[in-house]
C-alpha cells in the first residue's frame, strides 16, 4: 500500500445504515476496510471491460467423464495454453462428484479477451452440463 490519503464521505443516515448493516453482516471490522474493497472491486470490474487487461479466472465445468471426447478435448485445450503462451492454464483440479459426473476447475492467467475467448469455449463444450467463468482483472 502507498501513502494514505484520508478522505471524508458524506451520506445520507438511512443509506449509512443500511450500509453498516451489510458490512457487518459481511464481517467487515471497519468502514474503512469496506470502502477499500468496493473500490477495488469497482476498478476491477471496470478493468474487465478492457479485453487487453491482465486477469486471473477459474472455470468450474462439470460434466459426464463417459464422454470421452469431452476429456480429450479438455486435455488437449489446456495443454495448448501452457507456460510458453500469452493464457496459461495455470492449474486444474479434477474430482469425482459420483459414478458419471466430474468437477474441474481450471485456473487461467493471461489477457481479459483471451481468457473468456478459452472459457467460452469450454463451457460450450458439447458435453459439459453445468459451467461457470468467475473472472478477476488484476
Ligand atoms: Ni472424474
Amino acid at each position: 500500500m502507498g501513502r494514505i490519503e484520508r478522505i471524508g464521505v458524506s451520506l445520507d443516515k438511512e443509506l449509512l445504515s443500511m450500509f453498516d448493516e451489510l458490512i457487518a453482516k459481511q464481517g467487515y471490522q471497519s468502514r474503512s476496510e469496506a470502502i477499500r474493497d468496493l473500490v477495488r472491486r469497482g476498478l476491477s470490474e471496470e478493468r474487465l471491460g478492457d479485453p487487453k487487461a491482465k486477469g486471473v479466472a477459474a472455470v468450474f465445468l462439470v460434466y459426464d467423464h463417459h464422454s470421452t471426447k469431452l476429456t480429450d478435448r479438455l486435455i488437449g485445450l489446456q495443454h495448448s495454453h501452457t507456460l510458453g503462451s500469452s493464457l496459461q492454464v495455470i492449474s486444474s483440479l479434477h474430482i469425482h462428484l459420483d459414478e458419471h459426473d466430474c468437477l474441474e476447475v481450471i485456473v487461467l492467467r493471461g489477457h481479459v479477451g483471451e481468457i473468456n475467448k478459452v472459457a467460452e469455449n469450454m463451457l460450450s463444450m458439447k458435453g459439459v452440463k453445468l459451467g461457470r467463468l468467475n473472472i478477476v482483472a488484476t
